[in-house]
């Protein structure tokens, strides 16, 4: 999806690093060899981008392709819509049908998936992913590497800490501590 997203908003000369070789069959664009080549392959390209969405591992590679000075590349879907005021941070994604709205601030390597939203003022810190059709309504607050799940909402002004997990569907009316996973309408801790 990332690679399909690049080539529609320009980008050319697209491949993949990935330790399973299995994962490249039936791919569209060549796979180059494992993670840990990176640096062997790092003069031919002008950037980077981490596609994957486990949290955990997207940050550990972030991480470590900033400990290269190598550049974080952004990929916007020309069929998203994304505010002039909104601040995107390098390493994001954010896919067709999304939309981010004015003040939005998304932190190095946060993923708006298909279709879902980030209203006026929302701040998301590092690599949340905000999953396909969830809305997050005005000012709320996002805390790293959190996953808002298929279709939740969040309500104006909620905080959400680190590292939760918001199941699909889930209405989050109040704030959520770091760590914790959530479900239902209205959410409440996965027992
Ligand atoms: C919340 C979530 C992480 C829980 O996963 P899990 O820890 O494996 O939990 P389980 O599937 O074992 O379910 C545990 C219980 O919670 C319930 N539950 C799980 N997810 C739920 C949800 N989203 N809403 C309401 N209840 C849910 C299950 O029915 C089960 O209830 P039971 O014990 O009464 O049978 C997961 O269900 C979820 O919603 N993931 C988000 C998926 C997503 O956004 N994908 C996007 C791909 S881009």
């Amino acid at each position: 999806m990332v690679a399909d997203t690049a080539e529609a908003a320009g980008w050319s000369n697209i491949s993949f690093l990935d330790d399973d070789v299995t994962s490249a069959q039936g791919l569209h664009w060549p796979v180059l060899g494992p993670i840990d080549s990176l640096a062997n392959h790092i003069s031919s390209f002008d950037s980077i981008i981490v596609a994957i969405a486990d949290a955990g591992c997207r940050q550990d590679l972030i991480a470590k392709v900033e400990r290269m000075h190598f550049e974080l590349a952004t990929v916007i879907s020309p069929a998203a819509s994304v505010s002039a005021r909104a601040v995107i941070e390098p390493g994001c994604m954010v896919l067709a049908g999304a939309v981010v709205q004015t003040n939005a601030q998304l932190g190095v390597g946060c993923i708006v998936n298909t279709s879902a939203s980030v209203d006026h003022d929302c701040l998301l810190e590092r690599c949340v992913h905000v999953a396909p059709g969830s809305h997050l309504a005005g000012g709320v607050r996002v805390g790293e590497g959190s996953w808002i799940g298929l279709g939740a909402t969040v309500n104006e002004h909620v905080v959400i800490g680190c590292r939760c997990m918001i199941g699909a569907g889930a209405a989050v009316v109040a704030d959520v501590e770091d760590g914790l996973a959530v479900v239902g309408i209205p959410a409440r801790p996965l027992s």
